[in-house]
């Protein structure tokens, strides 16, 4: 057997929607059908696009990809509407949690408490060697 990897810019993509309905239903062990979508929410105040979220639905879970608030506009609100937006959406589509991945101990973190999240896990040493926060909060 002559056994070849190659990097493959576009020869995976065709190949892993072919096999992926089967690959997901044996690695999570139930037959799945996969919908993933995005969803984007933006704050505008007095006209201004202060700030933006955006979090991707799949699998019943809601992850928040982005919430971000300009500087200017911090600390009055804008961050919680948002998710409180997001959250609402993520639940018409049956979502049964939120996660979101931030600093562990940073700002965001206590943002994201004082949201009603909590800390799931700690991945150590994870994006950039940084030790990471995995935070959730139950939807339904
Ligand atoms: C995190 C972020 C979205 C917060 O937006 P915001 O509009 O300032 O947040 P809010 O004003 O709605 O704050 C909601 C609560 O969190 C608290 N909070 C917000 N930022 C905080 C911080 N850096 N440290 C501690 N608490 C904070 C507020 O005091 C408020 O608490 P309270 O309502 O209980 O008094 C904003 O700081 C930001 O864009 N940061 C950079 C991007 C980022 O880290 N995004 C998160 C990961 S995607």
């Amino acid at each position: 057997m002559a056994l070849e990897i190659v990097r493959s810019p576009n020869g995976a993509a065709a190949f892993l929607r072919a096999a992926e309905r089967e690959a997901r239903s044996t690695l999570w062990n139930f037959s799945v059908v996969w919908h993933e979508q995005h969803q984007d929410f933006t704050a505008e105040l007095d006209g201004t696009q202060a700030g933006a979220a955006r979090i991707r639905i799949a699998a019943s879970l809601a992850a928040i990809e982005w919430c971000v608030v300009l500087p200017e506009y911090r600390l009055r609100g804008i961050g919680r509407r948002l998710l409180e937006s997001a959250e609402e959406v993520a639940n018409y589509y049956n979502c049964h949690k939120m996660t979101v991945e931030v600093l562990h101990q940073g700002g965001a973190q206590s943002f994201f408490e004082r949201c009603g999240y909590k800390l799931d896990a700690i991945l150590r040493q994870h994006t950039w060697k940084l030790d990471v926060a995995v935070m959730r909060k139950f939807l339904l």
